[in-house]
Parts: C-alpha cells; structure tokens; sequence
C-alpha cells in the first residue's frame, strides 16, 4: 500500500510539474484500456491507477475526485451523479447517487410570501441546493475497486494543495462568474481573483485539500458527518439553506435495475429514473425504427425531421410523466411500450413539421454544466458516470472552510408545478419539489454491448440536450456506419417539445435548414452542444484481438487516453 501511495505521489509530482505543457488528447487508439473525460488533468492520474493495478472502477474513482479539483465548473464533491458500469463477470451495475431535495423542502419554497415566483432562488445560492450524492456514490462504487482510497484520492489532494495551471477556456469562466461568487459567498473562495484569471495561473484550493483529507481518513462519515457536515451546515445557517445534519446523515445512494433494451444486434445498458435519459434513449431508437431509418442518409432533412418529432414526443412524456420513481403514481415503464410508441409516430409525416401546441409543454431550461467519465481496463470493465453540480460551478456558493462548490440541483425540479415558470413553460407534478424526493434528470450514462462484451461507452454533459447527444452518436455508429470521431463531432441538432424549436450547432449546411424550414420548422442556432466523450471496443476477425478508439469531445478541453500492450 505505501508503495502504491509512493509512487502514486510520484506521478502527480510529475504531472503538476508538467502540466503547463500537457495538453488535451481529442483521439486515442490502443487495445487494452482508455479513460475520456473532461481533463487531461484527470484522465492521466486515472489512467495510473489502470495501469498500476487498478481497475475501471478504480479509475472512475480518481477521475471523479480530481475533476473535483480541477473542473469545479462541474466536477464534484458537493453534487450527485449516476454510474452504469459492467464488471468483466458479466454482471452490470447501476448506482443512483443524485442528489435528494432537503426534508424541509416543498412544493412552494420558490415562491415569496406575496406569491410571486422567485425563480433565481433555485439557480444560485443556499436554497438552491440539494442533499449532495457523490461521495456516497464514490464509497460504493470503492466496493468494486482495488487500490487503497489514499492511493485514489491523492492526486485530487495534491491538485488541491499544491495548485495547477489554469486553462484559457477554465480562466474565462471563472471571470465570468465573478459576480456570482462575490453575490453568493460572504467569505473570499479560491475562485475569487483580485484581477482577471488568465490562462496559466494556478488555481490553489488549501481548504478543498484539508476536505479529500478528511475523507482519505474517515471515509463516508469525512463528508456526511463531523466537521465537513457542520461547515455545510454552518454555511446553510448564513443565509436561506435549509440543509440539515440529519439530511447529510440519511443520505444513501441507491442501487437501481438498469434499463436495458435492445437495437439490432446490441444491448443498451442506461439509466431509469430518476434520469430521463434512458427511458427518452430508448423512446428515441423505438419511434424512428417505427418509421425506418434504414433508407435515409445522415443527417440529410428527412432524417433529422424523423429525429425532431421522435424527440418532441419523448420530451412530451418526459415533462408530463417523469420524476422520482418513488413518488409518481404512473408505471414509467408504459412509456416504453412498443405500440405505444409507435402509435405516437402515428401521424408523424415526412415534409411537414408537427406542432407542441398538439402535445403540450417541457422544461427546456436546464443547466448544461455537468461532466461525463468513459473508461474500460484490460480485464474488461466498463464503467458510464456522469455527475453534476447542475449550472456552471452549482449554486456557486462554496462552503466556507471546507472549500467545495454545492449544486444548484433544486432547479431541476419543476419549481412551480403546473404553472408557466419565468420562461413560460410548464413541468409537471410528477417532477413537483417534496422533501426527499430526486429531482428528474437528463443524464444519460450508457454503455452498449454486443454478444455480452462491451462494444461502446458513452455519455455527456448538457441537461436537456443529454439523451439527444447520446442518441445521435449511438445513431450515427449503428444506423450510419459513422467513425467514433464521426459520431462524436457530427454536429448536433435538438428539439425538447418546447419552445417548439429546432436547436442546431453552427455549421449545419444551409440548404439542409432551408429544407427543414420549408417543412415549417423554426429554427435557432446556438452553442455547441454536450461534450461527449466516448470509447468504442471493436475485436478484430482474425486474430480475435481488442481495438480501442477513444474520442474526448472537441467542445471542451476534454482528453482522452488509452494504452497498447503486447
Ligand atoms: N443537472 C442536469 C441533469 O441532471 O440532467
């Protein structure tokens, strides 16, 4: 164990003292293991822990803990997550570690004694937080794993201690995000500056630092107990939270069935609820294999039209049926029905665009800054995670002496159920705020296996626009014969029921949006959408032996890494 941690340390030191010229990876090919996520910061330190005797779960753990440090615009200590993974004995695991609503919340909390909404007091700030999840998730996931947690978290511990450099994309958002820090922290955070972060900087985070600390000793109790559970509490008590001792207390993450499903010769390995994303997965493959696929061609106009109104009806059911399964009264699985889904596609017509004013309304507003963790080792384990703090660096309220960022996940709730919210739309009471319930999500953590191995590893950030990034990747692979790079830099193009918009990324053909718009589609460009990160495992006919292509998303300053062995 000391020899792990030794060495372990000797990597971060190197790695600190190199990083400056380390830059991201987009596309690595090997046969025998890869990690892609957010960081090449993470995704080396995970990449040690594979091949010193680590295994995927191992990797995940050390990727998560040094986004934490490294990525605070969504890695996290202070959110929650999901993990889909597959263990090399063929056995898959799905691990709910979301976050849950404080058991002094309602349905009403948003809104102020005069009745108006107050909608910002769930986007940033105490009130907006949820009970966070991931350290739990991270002592289950420990379960599967076989290093030390020391040997895990050091670099994490090192990174927050010791500081690294800053990228010019990282430097942007925090200057970006100045005034909100200063609006939502009585105390100096280390994300405050005195002058304009610039890429190169160090970023140093000593109170984050003595945290991991405490958790490398104490483990769970290091978060959810003692002196970091009393700092939390402590920061609720400074303005508007209600976070609770016993809250931190109760929280557990939950073991959930995976959704499975097939499509051609794969299986899909996704999250139920309280994700939306793999039930809007599964509704997606299902409602344009009811029409045929088959005869288009990617991305030409009757193919994304067939895509938009397949999306339009998922996010329909999403807004008016999806939540915490242990509070909605509805069986989600009637969702999935085969005929159900194809009667939906009913009256869908290619050439002309269908209208939400016939189908009703979404929540198209959710918050894209999440993170997304691809990895497989060499004795065959895959593992999906994909956590969040929900908006750009949370509620960015950190929690003072204990140096994390909370989320703002309770703005994934319907803040006001029934009622149009400041946007206009609507959420259903299915996804209506009560004490310990699970806001609904997007994410969307998928892993894909053909004759029971492991074939593709996928996920993303981007709230609502989640299940349509996996989607259309896991589309162009297996409807399109796309490369992995193919699949992942394809533009992206989205539609979420309302507003009733077709979303694209800059650069779509423009007889492509003049054809959907001849159709009566309207059409907004705007900021790219998710960054995907993903790994696809193909075996080669002859020699029987694994080719690994991982491709970290050119959106972001994601990596990815993979190793070649004999
Ligand atoms: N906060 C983004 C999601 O959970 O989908």
């Amino acid at each position: 164990m000391r020899n792990f941690f030794l060495i372990t340390l000797c990597c971060c030191f190197f790695s600190i003292q190199s990083l400056a010229q380390l830059s991201s990876i987009k596309v690595a090919k090997g046969n025998s293991m890869a990690v892609v996520c957010a960081s090449p910061y993470a995704s080396v330190d995970a990449m040690y822990m594979l091949k010193h005797g680590g295994n995927a779960f191992d990797a995940a753990i050390t990727a998560q803990l040094v986004l934490a440090v490294v990525y605070p615009q969504a890695g996290n200590i202070g959110g929650g997550g999901f993990m889909i993974a597959h263990q090399k004995n063929g056995n898959n695991i799905c691990l709910d570690f979301r976050e849950v609503a404080p058991s002094k919340a309602h349905k009403d909390m948003y809104i102020d004694a005069s009745g108006k909404l107050q909608p910002q007091l769930s986007k940033e700030g105490r009130l907006s937080c949820g009970v966070p999840g991931t350290i739990a998730g991270i002592f289950e996931m420990l379960k599967y794993a076989k290093l030390p947690f020391s040997t895990l978290i050091a670099p994490a511990i090192e990174y927050a201690k010791d500081g690294f450099p800053i990228t010019e994309r990282m430097a942007n958002e925090l200057n970006a995000t100045q005034t909100e820090f200063l609006r939502n922290n009585l105390n100096p955070t280390a994300f405050t500056y005195n002058t304009e972060w610039k890429a190169g900087d160090m970023l140093v985070q000593p109170e984050l630092a003595k945290t991991l600390e405490l958790i490398r000793d104490k483990g769970v109790k290091g978060f959810y107990k003692g002196k970091t559970a009393r700092l939390i509490v402590a920061e609720m008590k400074k303005g508007g939270g209600i976070i609770t001792r016993k809250d931190l207390k109760q929280y557990k993450a939950i073991y959930r069935t995976p959704l499975t499903f097939d499509y051609k010769s794969h299986q899909l390995l996704t999250m139920p609820l309280p994700s939306s994303g793999g039930i809007i997965l599964q509704q997606l493959f299902a409602m344009t294999s009811s029409v045929g696929m088959d005869n288009l061609l990617f991305q030409e106009p009757k193919a994304m039209q067939l895509v938009v109104e397949a999306e339009r009806r998922a996010f329909a059911d999403r807004s008016t049926y999806m939540g915490d399964p242990a509070f909605i009264k509805n069986n989600p699985m009637r969702l999935l029905d085969e005929q159900y889904l194809k009667k939906r596609m009913q009256d869908f017509v290619f050439g002309k665009a269908g209208s939400s004013n016939v189908t009703g309304a979404g929540n198209p507003y959710e918050s894209e800054e999440t993170t997304h963790i691809s990895i497989v080792d060499e004795e065959g384990n895959a593992v999906s995670l994909t956590t969040t703090l929900n908006g750009n660096f949370g509620s960015k309220t950190v929690v003072s002496g204990a140096g994390f960022l909370l989320n703002n996940e309770m703005d994934d709730f319907s803040i006001q159920a029934g009622v149009p919210n400041m946007y206009g739309v609507t959420g259903g009471d299915a996804n209506a705020i009560a004490p310990r319930k699970k806001m609904l999500s997007s994410m969307t953590p998928t892993i894909v296996l053909r004759d029971g191995y492991p074939e593709i590893v996928v996920g993303t950030p981007g709230g609502s626009t989640i299940p349509t990034s996996v989607y259309q990747t896991l589309s162009a692979i297996l409807d399109f014969n796309k490369s992995p790079e193919e699949a992942v830099y394809a533009r992206k193009f989205h539609h979420q029921w309302t507003p009733d918009k077709i979303f694209v990324e800059e650069g779509f053909a423009e007889n492509t949006l003049i054809d959907l718009r001849r159709m009566g589609y309207q059409i907004q460009q705007r900021s790219p959408i998710g960054r995907t990160e993903l790994i696809v495992i193909t075996q080669n006919a002859t020699d029987k032996k694994k080719n690994i292509i991982a491709v970290a998303d050119k959106r972001g300053d994601d990596d990815a890494r993979t190793e070649q062995s004999e």
